[in-house]
């Protein structure tokens, strides 16, 4: 197997990993990645089957549970509830219960309200160039999960300093500062949480959150762990994924002078340069994959955004092609663990992406967008435009 060394946090990588993708991907469907230590799938076919493969998952086997230092012991335990962090039968219950309150007829009916809000932020743009991501593309995800989920918007503010506080525990370059940062937004997180929770309990209204309280499956209901991490997961994960989403294609069409904005088009974006692209799974039994013997205990990273521009999957992978023909991407992960949140941030996409170009047809780039240095998320440190 090719063995590559390639730094996460080198600034040439951080702005353009999918040069070193491609070099990796033309070995094979797995290559050896030093700097993580780890096996890795880049062609689309590799990273599609690992994701699906119930002889992998994303719990640790027992035997191999990382030993967490003490200190960071509440942020862990928070995590010990999430559905992401879980296998069968725990996941499925969470999931399916989640997915009772989450459905395809609520997500479709925010709509004109997302259409609402972005045109409200479209009319407050300041003058001159400006942030597009602080004036836009951070607010539109935040809101609209605060509202879904039924606790109070003003409360964003606190929500988004706590989720990227907690977010940051997966970062290459992890500090003590960091994870006492990480251990004390969690508690923050689960007070208010847990607050919200009690008031509606007491007085239960048309959200997510009375939907989950109230949510039974076979007579069990949520525990208010379970509640807390779940609502704590649909606030992290619901919001940071789609916001450089946003910033990322709102940067490729701008380069391309494309405008026209459909569900074809955020899927290319999609596909193109999504914001997230490293996935890892453990291996529960021995097994030989693309020529690889797996060991009970390995791990296996699945390289979303490489499997995204795998040549074998589609036609010059390089160019953006708003009518593109090809598999699925895997932006969203595929398998079990497939995005709970896909079709509202498709939802979120489209209109903000839509009503941005249609409002402000004269927008152009006031300077070259560079990408954060910051592998866990593929997105822009800001996104200065006018017009
Ligand atoms: C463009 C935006 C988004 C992207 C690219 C994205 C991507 C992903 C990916 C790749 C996974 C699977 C991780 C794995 O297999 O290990 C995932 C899982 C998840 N996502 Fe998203 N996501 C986005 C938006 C959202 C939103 C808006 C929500 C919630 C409202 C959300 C909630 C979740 C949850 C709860 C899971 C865990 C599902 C499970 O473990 O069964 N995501 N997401």
């Amino acid at each position: 197997m090719l063995r590559l060394t390639q730094s996460p946090t080198e600034p040439a990588f951080v702005q353009d990993p999918y040069a070193f993708y491609d070099r990796a991907r033309e070995s094979g469907d797995l290559f050896f990645w030093e700097d993580y230590g780890l096996v890795c799938a880049t062609s689309h076919r590799a990273v599609s089957t690992l994701l699906r493969d119930r002889r992998l998952g994303r719990e640790a086997p027992a035997e191999m549970a990382p030993d967490h230092p003490p200190h960071t012991r509440p942020f862990y335990d928070i995590e010990a509830h999430s559905m992401l962090e879980l296998e069968p039968p725990r996941h499925t219950r969470l999931r399916g219960l989640v997915l009772r309150a989450f459905t395809s007829r609520r997500i479709s009916a925010l709509a004109p309200e997302i259409a609402v809000l972005c045109n409200q932020l479209i009319d407050d743009f300041p003058n001159g160039a400006f942030d597009l991501l602080d004036a836009y593309g951070r607010i539109i995800p935040v809101v609209i999960i605060t509202r879904l989920l039924g606790v109070p918007e003003d409360r964003a503010g606190d929500l988004l300093g706590w989720s990227n506080a907690m977010v940051a525990m997966y970062q290459a370059r992890r500090s003590r500062a960091i994870e006492d940062a990480a251990v004390d937004a969690a508690l923050a997180f689960r007070g208010f949480i847990a607050d919200t929770i009690a008031e509606r309990r007491m007085q239960p209204g048309d959200d997510l959150l009375t939907h989950l309280i109230a949510a039974e499956e076979g007579g069990d209901r949520l525990s208010l762990d379970e509640l807390v991490t779940t609502c704590i997961l649909l606030l992290n994960a619901g919001h940071e994924a789609t916001v450089h989403t946003i910033g990322n294609g709102v940067k490729l069409l701008l380069e391309r002078d494309l405008r026209s904005v459909d569900a074809a088009v955020v899927e290319e974006i999609l596909r193109f340069d999504p914001p997230l692209h490293m996935f890892t799974r453990w291996v529960y039994e021995d097994v030989e994959l693309f020529d690889h013997v797996f060991r009970r205990g390995d791990q296996v990273s699945c390289l979303l955004a490489a499997a995204n521009r795998d040549p074998a999957a589609y036609v010059d992978p390089a160019s953006f092609q708003a009518r593109r023909q090809g598999p699925a991407n895997t932006a969203f992960g595929g398998g079990i663990h497939f995005c709970v949140g896909a079709p509202l941030a498709r939802l979120e996409l489209e209109i903000g992406l839509r009503s941005l170009f249609e409002r402000r047809p004269r927008l152009r780039l006031a300077e070259p967008p560079r990408y954060a240095d910051v592998y866990h998320f593929h997105g822009l440190e800001r996104l200065m435009v006018e017009g």
